[in-house]
């Protein structure tokens, strides 16, 4: 008898997953393609799906389909074959990329890499302790920077409301930084997996008209901050080693890099 079972949560069920990601969460930096922080940035979608394996009742994977992309973390000592085999049910057409799962006779994608960043706690500067932590009334404000900041955002004040609601919701901790005459421009959110865990931000982003003003480091700065003092043991971040401005930013935050990251992809995909 086949003891793998593979569960599809919506928003409402995914308690058990993220428990299980931050207990998969290490103290210096995550370790697989998912930290409970990117569930819960998902879940501002009402039609998430996360996909949870368990063997013999145990969680031993989550992962969700991030767009092409089937992201998953795999249990320390979980037997990622037969995951891997079991995932493939899972991808439909043009579902031809994978991190975080060694997919049989895929390849790594050999196109630009992924940085996974990290910060340790340190003091930071007064500026960054003033970015002003977001709640229900600065909602619409966080929404606005998120939608200027990357184009094609489909984030608005009802998914934000979504994500805040959802059983991550709680562990969600995000600023956004205002000009001197109090426009909105830059905003972090940042994510506990537990004390004593590496903590994660995600997404970070400046409103173009704001932008080279320091706003984005004090939003990440800001995060990171009040993710150490609920007990963040460290702080990563994951970015296209492309992104020249993040690289820049993170770097001038005093995050450093840990790894270089390469995607799977399914083999003999037409270019
Ligand atoms: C990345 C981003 C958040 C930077 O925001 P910002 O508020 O302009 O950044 P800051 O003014 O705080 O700059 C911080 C540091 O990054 C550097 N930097 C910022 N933009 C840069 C750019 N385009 N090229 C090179 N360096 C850049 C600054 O010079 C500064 O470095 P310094 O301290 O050594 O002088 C912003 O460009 C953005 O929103 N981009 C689109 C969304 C995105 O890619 N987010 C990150 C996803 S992981």
């Amino acid at each position: 008898m086949p003891s793998l079972v593979r569960r599809r949560l919506t928003s409402a069920e995914t308690g058990p997953a993220l428990r299980a990601l931050s207990a998969w969460t290490p103290a210096d930096v995550p370790g697989g393609s998912l930290h409970p922080g990117d569930v819960g940035w998902y879940l501002r979608f009402d039609d998430a799906a996360v996909l949870l394996w368990l063997d013999d009742g145990t969680p031993v994977a989550v992962g969700f389909l991030d767009g092409p992309v089937l992201r998953v973390t795999a249990a320390p000592g979980a037997d990622v074959g037969a995951i891997a085999a079991d995932a493939e049910e899972v991808l439909g057409p043009g579902d031809d990329w994978c991190d975080g799962l060694p997919m049989p006779g895929w390849e790594l994608d050999q196109g630009a890499p992924w940085l996974v960043m990290s910060w340790t706690p340190r003091p930071v500067p007064d500026r960054a302790e003033r970015a002003g932590e977001v709640g229900a009334d600065d909602a619409a404000d966080r929404v606005l920077v998120q939608r200027a900041a990357f184009e094609g955002s489909t984030f608005t004040v009802e998914r934000w409301h979504a994500m805040k609601r959802s059983p991550a919701g709680a562990l969600a901790v995000e600023t956004l930084v205002r000009t001197p005459g109090g426009e909105p421009a830059a905003a972090a959110t940042g994510w506990l997996a537990g004390a004593g865990r590496c903590g994660l931000l995600e997404p970070v982003g400046t409103h173009p008209d704001h932008r080279g003003h320091g706003y984005g480091r004090d939003a990440v700065l800001g995060a990171c901050a009040a993710l150490a003092r609920r007990g963040a043991s460290a702080v990563a971040v994951a970015t296209p080693a492309a992104n020249e401005a993040a690289v820049a930013l993170y770097r001038s935050a005093g995050f450093t890099v840990v790894r270089e990251h390469h995607d799977r992809v399914r083999a003999g995909r037409p270019a």
